[in-house]
């Protein structure tokens, strides 16, 4: 008889998006006329850039050849596209990172939710809340954590508030952490923290000797100046950080997939004789292990976003869906809504009016406005009382959501 893991009874039913999935479909099939706006999974409406899609035809003519067709490639990526990513996101901006650093992927989604791998089960774990659901669950699939709480939260994970009062900015533990999940910009509340503000966390981790996994994966939203568009802009954040990044949001890769992960050689994890291990070649170990890299045509087209064509495509695609988000702040802001992000973040986090449930404002605004956002609560305990919204519709959609949530709600 097969045991099975018995972590996976500690979750709740659904992953949060394939839940809201689930209770639209349910919806449409019971109200096919109903013309359903979709601001809810973060998920891109632009179609690739012009220079992703011709750098991804001209690479599947070669897999086509016998000359310059490819089998099995470097399982960290191809060095065409490394070179890329290491110029253009780390050495331009003075950061060191070496090709060796830099681990190619099929998704920031995958790789964080991976990643809790290389450490013990026994380590302590912090994540904000809310919080990106698959930093908990992950972990919660690997035994790291006890079971849920009436509160919603799991026990044996540190959950760090982020509130209106702390202005979303999650306070540093109290105790000792070794694992410290950050997403900034945030989802979903789509704040930002300051490099001094970063910084605090990086000194945290280096006092503890804990690690940061820092998800970068919205950085190419960020408009203003001095936010850090990675954590490695902070001194020091090399010995205790590891960045996920992806061209999913950036460049329209949702559906083709391509991500990175930088895994800098200084960070150390300890085994039980305190000897420390640089975490850099125990993620290869990993990868090499579980993982044959990212297509040969899907990174021809991820190394077309540095091209200079490529580079003014995706910047046009961020600044319609940036203009959304400005379309969604203002409109909600001037119909007397309390909203938050959205300023260097494709999302907008906005307080449910009359103090309704998340949930409960999930179904009237489906039910009323065929509008579908994600509930607060679904990113945690403290997410309860919220909602978001997503920046990455077509104009004319969210337009009209943002009309309808006006006029019917
Ligand atoms: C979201 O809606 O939070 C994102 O689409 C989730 C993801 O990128 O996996």
């Amino acid at each position: 008889m097969a045991q099975m893991n018995e972590n996976y009874l500690k979750l709740p039913g659904n992953y949060l998006f394939s839940e809201i999935a689930r209770r639209v479909n349910e919806f449409k099939n019971n109200n096919p006329e109903a013309n359903i706006i979709r601001l809810g999974i973060g998920d891109v409406t632009r179609p690739l850039p012009q220079a992703v899609v011709e750098a991804m035809k001209k690479a599947v003519d070669e897999m086509g050849q016998p000359e310059t067709f490819r089998g099995y490639g470097p399982e960290q990526g191809y060095d065409f596209l490394l070179e890329k990513i290491v110029e253009h996101d780390f050495t331009s901006r003075g950061i060191n990172i070496s090709q060796d650093e830099v681990f190619v992927s099929d998704g920031a989604k995958s790789d964080t939710a991976n990643f809790q791998e290389l450490f013990g089960t026994g380590n302590i774990l912090a994540v904000t809340d809310p919080v990106y659901p698959v930093y908990v669950d992950s972990n919660v699939m690997a035994g790291r954590t006890g079971f849920i709480k009436e509160n919603n939260q799991f026990d044996k994970i540190v959950y760090l508030p982020c509130t209106e009062e702390n202005g979303m900015k999650p306070s540093l533990p109290t105790g000792k952490i070794d694992m410290i999940y950050l997403c900034f910009p945030n989802n979903p509340t789509g704040m930002t923290l300051t490099k001094e503000e970063l910084k605090k966390w990086v000194d945290y981790a280096r006092e503890h000797k804990s690690i940061i996994l820092f998800d970068a994966a919205y950085e190419a939203f960020i408009q203003e100046e001095g936010v850090p568009h990675s954590i490695f802009e902070i001194e020091g954040a090399r010995e205790v950080a590891v960045e996920f990044r992806s061209f999913s949001k950036t460049a329209g890769f949702t559906g083709t997939r391509c991500a990175y992960t930088i895994v800098p050689k200084d960070v150390k994890v300890f085994d039980t004789k305190g000897e420390a291990h640089s975490l850099n070649p125990l993620w290869l170990r990993r990868q090499t292990t579980k993982f044959n890299g990212v297509s040969y045509p899907v990174q021809a087209g991820a190394a077309a976003v540095f091209s200079t064509e490529g580079q003014q495509q995706v910047k046009e695609n961020i600044t319609y869906y940036m203009e959304n988000a400005k379309i969604i702040l203002n409109g909600l802001k001037n119909a007397g809504y309390k909203v938050f992000g959205g300023t260097n973040a494709p999302y907008i986090w906005l307080k449910t009016p009359d103090n309704m449930g998340s949930w409960e404002f999930f179904d009237k605004l489906m039910h009323e406005a065929n509008v579908v956002g994600t509930p607060g609560a679904g990113f945690g305990a403290n997410g309860e009382g919220y909602f978001r919204l997503t920046a990455f519709g077509t104009r004319k959609n969210t337009e009209k959501a943002v009309e309808r949530i006006i006029t019917k709600m």
